[in-house]
């Protein structure tokens, strides 16, 4: 295993520990709004200090790009941290959140991992390595109709104005599937489609620590991630399909006349 790789998990299993800790106190947090619909808790903010420290004492030199404490340093090694993914289940008690670190050297994403402390499972990958989930290899579903495929999706909640093409979209691909899924964790609806528990997933506005390390999950077990428009332009912009090889172009067929004008 890549050494990088290494301090990525252990950084999240402590930030998954103190999760786990802090969800006894959940009712007495005191939480905070960083925009409509947009909430941070302490809980946040210490672990995230925590998965910096954990990375600090391994690589000072690496620049960091964090969620809740932005960029610092100057490097060509980025470790791009969202420490909690998923913080309004968390503050509602709705078992669906996770850890996500990534770790990006001259603009790719060379390392990934999620973890969700909840069920101690600990997604990994390392480019041209494959992705895991505990000691399993992941594999994306062969699935090549959207009929009887299990889709997840994020709902605009903290963008208003995009309502109106985002449940277009939806409408659109709604009657062609099994079903759709808003779980809340974006890092978590990515693993899933790497671990074939999902056929897919969209979503519009994510932001660079929500889907840096999930989208090499999804790559490394063999599916496609593009925008809206069919190509990979994703960080600083955070337009996402991602899914199997076998429908990715049949989700981009159907989402694309609603979203393409607007996101890309
Ligand atoms: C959010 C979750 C959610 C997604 C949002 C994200 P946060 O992250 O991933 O599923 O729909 O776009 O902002 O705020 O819980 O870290
Ligand atoms: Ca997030
Ligand atoms: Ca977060």
């Amino acid at each position: 295993m890549h050494p990088m790789l290494n301090i990525a998990i252990r950084a999240a299993r402590n930030a998954g520990s103190l999760i786990m800790r802090s969800l006894q106190h959940v009712d007495h947090l005191e939480v905070t709004t960083k925009g409509r619909n947009d909430y941070v808790s302490d809980v946040d903010r210490l672990v995230e200090e925590e998965i910096i420290s954990v990375i600090k004492k391994a690589y000072p030199e690496h620049a960091i790009m964090a969620e809740e404490s932005g960029k610092a340093g100057d490097s060509e090694t980025v470790w791009i941290i969202d420490p909690l993914d998923g913080t309004t289940n968390f503050l509602h008690g709705f078992p669906q959140y996770c850890v996500s670190i990534a770790v990006k050297v001259r603009g790719r994403v060379e390392h990934a991992c999620i973890y969700d402390p909840q069920r101690d499972e600990l997604f990994t990958a390392s480019r041209g390595d494959g992705a895991q989930l505990n000691d399993r290899r992941l594999r994306v579903t062969k699935r090549r109709e959207l009929d009887g495929a299990l889709i997840a999706t994020g709902f605009p909640f903290k963008y208003p104005q995009y309502n109106e093409p985002y449940f277009n979209s939806l409408q659109a691909l709604f009657p062609k599937v099994a079903d759709i899924r808003r779980t809340g964790s974006a890092a978590l609806d990515l693993a899933y489609v790497a671990a074939g528990r999902l056929d897919g997933y969209w979503e519009i506005g994510l932001q660079d620590w929500d889907m840096a390390a999930g989208l090499l999950l999804v790559e490394e077990a063999g599916g496609v991630v593009t925008n809206f428009a069919g190509t990979d332009k994703l960080f600083g912009k955070g337009n996402v399909i991602a899914a199997g090889f076998g429908i990715h172009s049949h989700m981009l067929a159907t989402l694309q006349p609603h979203l393409s004008d607007t996101f890309n």
